[in-house]
């Protein structure tokens, strides 16, 4: 099963120390979730006003912050303006993290997305495919990534209430579980999904399969109620990282969470045979990466 490592770290800047940095980089590497028990996102107390979902547009999911732009929130322009300083503050403290525990990481972190998510975990009335209440491992249908690694912080900034999460099956076993049921991909499918624009750029044969992973697991209920799982409670002001593409995760409860996403090629790896496509190509007994 999925195991729990917890570092006392209490500082979002470096240095931290090798003994340190060594046990973040096996745990995360190994599938484990690193959680900083004492590692709070302090909000000034002008920005306590943010933990409300009246600063959602109603129409996404979270509120973004992509390359300085604002998405998802509503509000007057001072206020935006204070959010999107909460949040950026927050990506900086978490690309500090990643750069100082992980050093191999630290030329790829480019930040992708940082995320603002004032409303609940759950009860959106989601199809099953979007109902991130069940165990899955993070793959996206729109973005082909060809094996790069999805590393994400998280923070749970409410003061009151702890963000929980259920965690399954290490990603081998679960693998194991479920490559048999996903149907090989058409030749003809990659290049006429990207010719439509439904992919940004073509599926490899790696993202077929992890697309089947997430929803062949998540169309499972059996599964998903008897797979080797525990549920895990992130008190308030703590912090935890893993690598969605591999942790087998599902939101059970929880209101305010900042997150931020880094995305690593296979070579920042200090292992790269535990990525998921080192771990697919073993069980597949080929290369899973030239799209047909
Ligand atoms: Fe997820």
């Amino acid at each position: 099963m999925t195991r729990i490592v917890s570092l006392d770290i209490t500082r979002w800047q470096p240095p931290y120390d090798e003994a340190t940095q060594q046990r973040a980089i096996e745990a995360l590497e190994s599938g484990d979730v690193l959680v900083l028990p004492h590692l709070a996102f302090q909000l000034s107390p002008q920005e306590t006003r943010f933990l409300s979902p009246a600063w959602s547009d109603a129409h996404a999911k979270n509120i973004s912050l992509e390359r300085g732009t604002l998405k998802g929130a509503r509000g007057k322009p001072a206020d935006l303006d204070a959010l999107s300083h909460m949040i950026e503050r927050f990506a900086h403290g978490a690309g500090e993290l990643v750069a100082g525990l992980f050093p191999r990481y630290a030329p790829y972190v480019k930040r992708a997305r940082t995320s603002f998510r004032p409303q609940p975990a759950v009860g959106r009335g989601l199809s099953w495919r979007k109902d991130d209440s069940r165990l899955h491992i993070d793959a996206f249908p729109s973005r082909p990534n060809h094996g790069e690694r999805i590393l994400r912080v998280f923070c749970n900034v409410n003061p009151r209430q702890d963000r929980v999460w259920r965690v399954g099956d290490q990603f081998a076993p679960m693998a194991q579980t479920f490559l048999p049921r996903i149907r090989s991909q058409r030749r003809w499918s990659p290049r006429l999904l990207a010719m439509l624009h439904v992919t940004k750029g073509k599926r490899s044969e790696y993202d077929h399969l992890m697309l089947g992973l997430h929803d062949q697991a998540k169309a499972d209920l059996a599964y998903q109620s008897g797979c080797p799982q525990q549920t895990v409670h992130f008190a308030p002001g703590s912090t935890w990282l893993c690598f969605s593409d591999q942790v087998m995760h599902a939101a059970v409860s929880g209101q305010h969470m900042l997150e931020q996403t880094i995305h690593l090629p296979i070579a920042a790896l200090y292992d790269p045979d535990s990525s998921p496509l080192a771990v697919l190509q073993r069980l597949c007994g080929r290369p899973l990466l030239s799209a047909h």
